[in-house]
């Protein structure tokens, strides 16, 4: 592939960055700046190691220094929240921030984001969206070929991202959810929730007695080779369910998705979410449509070494 020439950053270039502990193996950057150029952006993202005690000086740091936005990733998308001057739905909703957005006055007096602006003056503030929910719901249902609504869900984990995943489950009218985590007392906690704040969706604990449409997993178990399974397979047979989604995209084929691709499922890995908050997130900056088909190819061959 000949490489598409890109001008140096100048004293003109927008900046973006993702904010992490660890972040160095991020594909954000890769994914984002294919997109830039694509879009004929004199724009530029980066990655930016910044420790949990660092993240608000951090962040006050992009917003004097003028970036158009952020992301945020682990340990950082619960921290942020009450870090922002102001918080879209998704992110109060989730309790979580991985997209901010740098927000100034128009010449009309309107608040919207920096990167939108021609020449942004006056104060700045900032905006925390999340953009990994909505993300989730897209690929799970593109990916799987899966009708959401009325659907039964076995979710393995209760931390943040699963969290995220049981609310924006729920809210998508999925029938049933059952809750399976190493900690028992996480997984109760958020299938109260689920019951108090969902009319259509019932929460459970533990393993399903029938069928289910979906699996996902939303633990980091499978991230490294020695990791057990997330599911015990001797409690839920894997081919009881039509899909299974793993939100671990690295390695690509988690042993999870293999044994249920053994097992006749379909599956899918979490390369879709990460493209899908990342298409979202360079919406909210820059106002364009996300070239996705050059943000997908730049992350698998970040992430998996292959040039499609
Ligand atoms: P995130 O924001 O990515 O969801 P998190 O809130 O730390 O991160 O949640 C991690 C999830 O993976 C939790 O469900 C966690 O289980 P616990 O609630 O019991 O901690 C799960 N997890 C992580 N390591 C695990 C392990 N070795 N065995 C089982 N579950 C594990």
């Amino acid at each position: 592939m000949t490489p598409l020439l890109r001008p140096a950053p100048s004293a003109r270039t927008r900046l973006l960055a993702v904010f992490g502990a660890p972040v160095r193996h991020s594909a954000s950057p890769a994914m984002h700046n294919a997109a830039l150029q694509e879009l004929g952006l004199d724009w530029a993202y980066v990655a930016c190691p910044v420790a949990p005690a660092d993240l608000a000086a951090a962040l006050e740091g992009a917003r004097r220094m003028g970036f158009a936005g952020v992301n945020l990733t682990v340990p950082h998308k619960q921290l942020a929240v009450p870090m922002m001057d102001a918080l879209d739905a998704s992110a109060a909703t989730y309790g979580a921030v991985n997209t901010v957005v740098f927000e100034a006055e128009d010449a009309e007096g309107l608040w919207r984001p920096v990167g939108q602006i021609r020449e942004p003056s006056g104060p700045v503030r900032t905006r925390g969206y999340n953009t990994d929910a909505e993300a989730l719901v897209r690929s799970v249902s593109e990916e799987l070929a899966l009708e959401l609504r009325a659907a039964r869900v076995l979710l393995l984990g209760a931390g943040g991202a699963a969290r995220a995943a049981a609310l924006r489950l729920a809210d998508e009218g999925v029938g049933a959810l059952w809750l399976v985590n190493r900690t028992e007392d996480k997984a109760r906690a958020l299938a109260g929730e689920i019951e108090a704040g969902s009319p259509v969706t019932g929460g459970h604990v533990g393993y399903p007695g029938g069928d289910v449409e979906l699996i996902l997993n939303a633990t980091s178990l499978g991230l490294r080779a020695e990791d057990p399974m997330p599911l015990d397979a001797t409690a839920y047979a894997l081919g009881r369910a039509d899909g299974v989604y793993d939100m671990v995209y690295r390695p690509a084929e988690t042993p999870l998705l293999r044994a249920a691709r053994a097992a006749g499922c379909r599956t899918a890995n979490g390369l879709g979410m990460l493209l899908y908050q990342g298409a979202a997130a360079l919406e909210l900056w820059t106002g364009r449509p996300a070239p996705l088909a050059t943000m997908r190819r730049a992350l698998e061959s970040e992430v998996y070494g292959a040039a499609t």
